[in-house]
């Protein structure tokens, strides 16, 4: 904390120091850190937060978080914010939703709240966890700055060992939102900007040596008969190994680590393979001295073979839907009904895979998805035109991508990582997925990786050089909708020979239901359900396309979608903004994955 004189002092000076946001910038908060959480048990800080927005970050200038807590009779200093009064909100929320005048709030804000700490463990450690917070989040705890992340939805955690008191702590986030040219996604989405802490934020402690890693898997060499386990210890080697223990697969095995903390063992098993239809999943534990973590993983093999995607040995095809995290109410918060509602409805429509697009969901969508029996495409923002020449977007972009893949690398139901949608054909892009999706083997050699890629319209081909890079291309196309001419899109079919399986990532149209929506035409529900006909009239035509995953399941937010039918909303969903009212077109395709499960699905046979 800082004296109120030396707060007057760097008042003045702050006026004339248009740097003074470096010092917070330095994205030390990363997936350097601990971001395996592995069941442990934590202390919610969820609740309420003294929250304020910050348009000018006078907050950094003045250095709002060094203020010592203090009765407003008793201060001696004009102020200009005070953290430890003034409005709460609660923590996870958007503040767009939370009131009218926030709604479009772009900028730094500060959430303040106390920790109390009865005593400080000298052989522990602590942590606080954040499951996410959009974008910049930058931490302070008792009136000293201890890093900050980058990311608007990926976990991160901050080591306060050494930095507690015993008694009452201060802990202060300032969570920036502001689009900008060099963030991902930039400044330009067809999604809502939604800021804040808007996921769990938790405190939790571990031994000085502590399980910072675990990933376990099935070797994917075909046989399905050996799992693979990669550990890494963070802390004082005090044990020469950790110990593996699978009790339904009789597996209690110790496995040694090498003199850097990490171990790598693979080891004969021969567990039932996980699928959608049997989600099999096995309890498993790791400890290392005072250590233990646990997960519950399931096994199988995802693979592509030619044009077709394996999983377990058998061709499949995905019968998918895309889904944002959106809410009319929460925003962008996710709660445990809303995603057992939206596999619900994925259940109804016939899915086995949903597309989480545009960015990393909550980390209990691949939990639920394991427990269900879902198979999954995750992706990161990397959303159209990024600054692709920019070094420090692509640390953002691997940083946010190596967070997602180790937080759910031990989830069955994931099998897809996608490194972008929708971007720009340049030299530039190509180097910056393809070091993305090399990324992606390197962390994690199990599976497949895809995004939305490009098609030549002159030549009416898929054509797209990142192809080559990446094992399933995933196609953006909207005829009938954004492309006139459904022709084209046979002729796509015809045209194109690709040499790996294709996914329609989106297709679709908007639809606004009732009243508010036109009896015919674009914009109207008839004309969405005339489009997903046509569409699935065209696609099952093409062999190789093993999925599809239209746009969208319900409608959602965006700002930049202001006719007199959009109202702020992008109306593509199956399912209105309410998240009950289905629109034809969910009928539609309903009737397609019906038709597909029951093996009729497509009337070519891949060749
Ligand atoms: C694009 C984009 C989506 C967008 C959709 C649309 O393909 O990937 O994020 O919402 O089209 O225009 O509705």
């Amino acid at each position: 904390m800082l004296e109120r004189s030396e707060l007057a002092d760097n008042a003045l000076q702050a006026l004339h120091d248009e740097d003074y946001d470096v010092p917070f910038n330095t994205q030390s908060l990363n997936h350097d850190g601990l971001i395996f959480m592995g069941g442990r048990v934590s202390e919610s800080l969820n609740g309420e937060w003294t929250f304020c927005v910050d348009l000018l970050d006078t907050g950094l200038r003045q250095k709002w978080f060094a203020m010592l807590p203090e009765a407003p009779e008793d201060r001696t200093e004009p102020w200009d914010y005070d953290p430890y009064m003034g409005d709460t909100v609660p923590v996870p929320s958007n503040w767009a939703m939370l009131k009218e005048k926030w709604y479009f709030f772009e900028g730094s804000t500060w959430y303040t709240r106390p920790l109390d700490v009865d005593e400080i463990a000298e052989t522990k450690r602590t942590f606080l966890r954040f499951g996410a917070a959009a974008y910049d989040c930058k931490i302070f705890l008792n009136g000293e700055f201890v890093g900050n992340h980058y990311g608007a939805s990926t976990p991160f955690c901050v080591e306060l060992t050494g930095k507690l008191k015993p008694g009452r702590n201060w802990i202060m986030a300032c969570v920036n939102n502001t689009r900008t040219r060099d963030r991902v996604p930039m400044r330009n989405t067809d999604w809502f900007n939604y800021g804040g802490l808007y996921r769990e934020v938790s405190v939790f402690q571990t031994p000085k040596s502590l399980i910072k890693d675990f990933f376990l898997y099935l070797v994917p060499d075909g046989t399905y008969s050996k799992l693979c386990a990669e550990v890494t210890i963070d802390g004082p080697l005090i044990e020469e190994a950790v110990e593996l223990n699978i009790p339904s697969l009789g597996i209690d095995i110790a496995v040694l680590l090498d003199e850097t903390g990490k171990a790598r063992i693979e080891f004969a098993a021969a567990p039932d393979l996980w699928c959608p239809e049997t989600p099999v999943l096995y309890d498993v534990t790791v400890t290392y001295g005072e250590d233990q973590v646990s997960d519950r993983v399931g096994f199988r093999q995802i693979e592509r073979r030619g044009t077709d995607i394996v999983l377990n040995g058998e061709p499949l095809f995905l019968r998918g839907i895309s889904v944002h995290e959106d809410d009319a109410v929460l925003g962008k918060v996710t709660s445990e009904a809303d995603l057992h509602r939206r596999f619900d409805h994925a259940r109804e429509l016939g899915c086995n895979y949903l597309r989480l697009a545009h960015y990393p969901h909550h980390e209990l969508a691949a939990q639920l998805a394991d427990e269900l029996g879902f198979l999954l495409w995750e992706e990161i923002p990397v959303y159209w035109a990024i600054d692709f020449e920019n070094p420090a977007t692509y640390r953002d972009a691997e940083n946010q991508l190596c967070e997602l893949i180790k937080r759910d690398r031990n989830r069955a139901s994931v099998v897809i990582w996608s490194v972008g949608n929708e971007n720009p054909d340049t030299d530039a892009r190509l180097e910056f997925m393809k070091g993305l999706a090399d990324t992606a083997k390197r962390l994690d050699p199990t599976r497949l990786t895809s995004a939305a890629c490009l098609v030549n319209h002159a030549q009416n081909r898929i054509e797209d050089r990142l192809a080559a890079h990446i094992d399933v291309i995933g196609l953006n196309e909207y005829y009938g909708w954004y492309e006139e001419d459904f022709e084209d899109l046979a002729a796509i079919g015809e045209n194109s020979d690709p040499d790996r399986p294709v996914v329609i990532s989106e297709t679709g149209a908007d639809g606004v239901i009732g009243e508010k929506g036109p009896t015919k035409g674009l914009f109207s529900e008839d004309y969405m359900a005339e489009v997903y006909t046509k569409q699935i009239a065209t696609l099952r035509q093409l062999a190789y396309v093993k999925g599809m995953s239209p746009w969208i399941l319900y409608d959602f937010r965006v700002e930049r979608r202001q006719n007199i039918f959009q109202n702020g909303y992008n109306h593509k969903g199956l399912i209105a903004a309410d998240k009950k009212t289905k629109k034809k077109a969910f009928h539609i395709l309903a009737d397609y994955y019906r038709q597909i499960a029951a093996g009729q699905g497509n009337t070519r046979k891949a060749s």
